[in-house]
């Protein structure tokens, strides 16, 4: 009777290990070489293709900020953290006063999101394209609730290419950093970022460390190297 509990407790250990083993290979199959960063509430928390937020990762201190989206209701996808989202309010009042007009069209989101959003994009494109464009769940920056997508208010050339060519693009470029953004996945930097040019993609880092780069001319990569 001893022998026999003894062999199936040993049997049950073996399984429980060989369990754990599979699921760690599963894991570096998944996303292989890619770091869980040590510090995801940082302000200047560097999330890339090689650095994602720990799994179900959600920020604290997120806020609804006063200011225009092109869309009315609160929802997810209106909210960021209340430090981005206090200068966000300055950056847009700034740009009223200089007659630019802007309007939110996408801040913070969940790994949830994220990962309906890829899947679909990954339907659509195929996972090599989809890559350059969009991030895999876990490792975009709008889970950090620091990054947003601006469009001018009357939301044409949102979240698309020919919002390079506006106005408001322009004026983000020149002003951005002095609320403390950056355009985070700059023109022919895409070998660096990982991300081809977004130029209504900006990303709070904090007034400081937002000017260096912009007189630099560094992304967040560089920085960091
Ligand atoms: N479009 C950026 C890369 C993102 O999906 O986070
Ligand atoms: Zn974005």
């Amino acid at each position: 009777m001893v022998k026999k509990i003894v062999t199936i407790a040993l049997l049950m250990m073996i399984l429980i290990v060989s369990g754990c083993f599979g699921n760690e290979q599963n894991k570096q199959q998944i996303q292989p070489g890619v770091h869980t960063v040590a510090d995801p509430e940082s302000i200047t928390v560097l999330v890339n293709k090689q650095n994602a937020f720990p799994e179900g990762y959600e920020p604290k201190d997120l806020v609804y900020p006063n200011v225009p989206f092109i869309f009315n209701e609160k929802i997810e996808k209106r909210m960021m953290r209340e430090e981005a989202a206090k200068y966000l309010e300055k950056m847009f009042h700034a740009a009223n006063k200089q007659n630019i007009h802007l309007a939110g069209v996408s801040a913070y989101r969940s790994s949830q999101t994220q990962t309906t959003l890829f899947n679909n994009y990954v339907e659509r494109d195929g996972m090599e394209k989809a890559r350059t464009y969009s991030a895999v769940p876990g490792t975009s920056e709008h889970q950090s609730g620091l990054a947003i997508d601006v469009s001018g208010s009357d939301g044409s050339c949102a979240a698309d290419d020919c919002f390079a060519n506006t106005e408001e693009a322009a004026w983000l470029a020149d002003n951005a950093h002095k609320y403390g953004y950056i355009i985070r996945f700059p023109k022919d930097k895409d070998n660096i970022t990982g991300y081809k040019y977004e130029p209504w993609h900006i990303r709070y880092i904090g007034v400081n460390l937002a000017t260096e780069l912009y007189n630099k001319g560094l992304t967040l990569e560089e920085y960091y190297k």
